[in-house]
């Protein structure tokens, strides 16, 4: 496994697109910028003491949200799917990392940007076979027509599901994939028939504690191996519960970038 991450040094919260980026007042979440730095260089250090190869490109002025690098696309094999983002303010960050994918020799699909329609990459859409299957959110960001034109045009078959709780509003923040078979996730954060559908397609689900997903976001965990599960310290339900599944949680702060609504899963992006 290979990922890419934005380096932090232009993080911040500049503008509210999701309710995890004010605060109680209303007011914006306010970042310190130094403690940033330090938590994101820890998630670094800690992805590569697993074993996971991280390649590394420099944020942008201007870019606040670029660190979150699971969004940009859907890339599988050496193609990539480029996403559109939902919000204006983001909009700028796809063609720098068009300019990575195709500097490594990727090939670059254009499939959303040209049809103005909304899609969110590695947010939304997760690889239950890489190239092959996927299981795909939709209802804030993604569009939910993309997953009928990445079945007709790429042969992509998906399994959609409605996203319907705004603390939820990416599928990576209430559905963790961890062995295959096996995720974990927020009940709530669907509709009834998304839920049957999510029950029906594991062999096992991990409930997360509510508050655990919105406030610690433990659903935005990352399992790069089927054993280590990289998640946001201080979930210690999650912890139990993955422990006792056989798995291993690797805890790590992350506290400044959920102030932005994100955590240790969608500040990579995951190259196959
Ligand atoms: N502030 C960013 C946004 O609202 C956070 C993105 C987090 N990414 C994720 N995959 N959940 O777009």
């Amino acid at each position: 496994m290979r990922l890419l991450m934005v380096s932090p040094e232009h993080f911040d919260v500049t503008y509210g697109i999701n309710p995890h980026m004010l605060a109680a007042d209303g007011s914006l979440q306010r970042v310190d910028r130094s403690r940033a730095v330090q938590q994101w260089s820890r998630l670094l250090e800690v992805f590569r003491g697993i074993g996971v190869e991280v390649e590394v490109i420099p944020g942008a002025p201007g870019l606040p949200d670029m660190v979150f690098s699971a969004n940009h696309g859907l890339p599988w094999g050496r193609e990539v799917i480029l996403s559109r983002m939902a919000h204006p303010e983001r909009r700028a960050e796809v063609p720098i990392f068009r300019a990575w994918y195709e500097k490594e020799g990727y090939r670059v699909h254009d499939t959303f940007a040209a049809r103005e329609m909304d899609f969110e990459g590695m947010g939304d859409a997760l690889w239950l076979q890489p190239g092959k299957r996927l299981i795909g959110g939709f209802g804030f960001r993604t569009s939910a027509e993309v997953y009928r034109i990445l079945g007709s045009e790429q042969g992509i078959e998906t399994l959609s599901v409605r996203l319907i709780s705004e603390h939820f509003y990416h599928l990576d923040t209430c559905l963790c994939l961890l062995r295959e078979g096996e995720a974990a996730w927020v009940e709530e954060a669907f509709d009834a028939e998304s839920a049957a559908a999510i029950r029906g397609a594991f062999t096992r689900l991990i409930p997360l504690d509510f508050r655990e997903a919105k406030e610690g976001f433990a659903g935005n965990a990352y399992c790069p191996d089927g054993r280590h599960v990289v998640v946001q310290a201080g979930n210690e339900r999650f912890n139990r519960a993955l422990r006792s599944a056989g798995y291993e949680p690797v805890e790590v702060e992350t506290g400044e970038f959920i102030k932005s609504g994100g955590s240790v899963f969608c500040m990579k992006m995951a190259l196959g």
